[in-house]
């Protein structure tokens, strides 16, 4: 679907002080541009930032980076962040226009993120071969490892139950261990739960919330992630499936 451009979010995203799209720059030095440095979490793909105004909100003594690939759904995150906050100073997040995708180029170990949330991420599931654009496979893992440490968690919740099944194998093989799961984070009532755009639509329309933590466990992991393959039964599950048809517009559409 295609969002029509927002003319203000650039120009008003350009003026906030907690923005930024230099983001390879502050390598290394993300907590110093924190007034007091603290927890850092890290939020890939907040979209809109609905939930993530509330939870930076209510967590003013962490630190946050908000990260998004474009400035039209910064915009109103931006708008968002600054209409939760209202008078008080807004110093504990910085949101970010970035590929995700290259992320181990904006963040290094130095930058010790202690958590990482993944909310609702683009499914790509109408091709096998689409997967690797997943923000939790492989190529994606092995990146968040090098900044993550030791015993830190990731966040991810989903509609997608493809997206969130084959997702856990891929925590596996890239050295995280599962910590909680629930296949419908309402009903298990886990707090704290910050409702995003997503969430909100998926649940009105009674489809249940799939919640997984994982931590990040210690030593070295032997993975090339670019070859790996799915191991076992959902690969098999996916054989036979693959094409090499150029459908790429449908699934950007995605
Ligand atoms: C389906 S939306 C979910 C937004 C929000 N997290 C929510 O739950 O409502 C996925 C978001 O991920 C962003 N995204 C997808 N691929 C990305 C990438 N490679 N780098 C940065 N952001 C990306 C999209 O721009 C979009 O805002």
């Amino acid at each position: 679907m295609h969002m029509r451009t927002k003319k203000w979010a650039k120009p008003e995203l350009a003026a906030c002080p907690y923005f930024t799209d230099e983001a390879e720059t502050h390598r290394g030095h993300w907590r110093a541009l924190f007034r007091e440095d603290r927890t850092l979490y890290l939020e890939l793909g907040c979209g809109k930032g609905v939930s993530t105004a509330a939870m930076v909100y209510d967590n003013r003594d962490v630190n946050f980076i908000a990260v998004d690939i474009t400035c039209n759904v910064l915009g109103d995150t931006r708008r968002n962040i600054a209409k939760t906050y209202g008078d008080a100073p807004v110093e504990n997040v910085m949101i970010a226009r970035y590929n995700i995708e290259d992320i181990r180029k904006m963040l290094a170990p130095e930058d010790r993120i202690e958590r990482i949330y993944i909310n609702f991420c683009n499914p790509w599931t109408k091709r096998p071969k689409y997967a690797k654009r997943r923000l939790t496979h492989p190529r994606q893992l092995m990146q968040y490892r090098d900044f993550l440490v030791d015993g830190g968690q990731i966040w991810f919740k989903t509609d997608d139950l493809p997206l969130f099944t084959e997702s856990l194998p891929y925590f596996k093989a890239c050295g995280f261990e599962m910590r909680y799961l629930v296949n419908d984070l309402h009903a298990a009532g886990f707090e704290p739960n910050y409702v995003s755009e997503h969430e909100k639509m998926y649940t009105e329309k009674g489809v249940p919330i799939k919640f997984v933590i994982f931590e990040k466990m210690p030593g070295p992991v032997e993975l090339d992630p670019v070859r790996w393959v799915m191991p076992g039964a959902f690969a098999r599950l996916r054989e036979g499936v693959e094409t090499d048809g150029d459908v790429l517009q449908d699934e950007e559409a995605e």
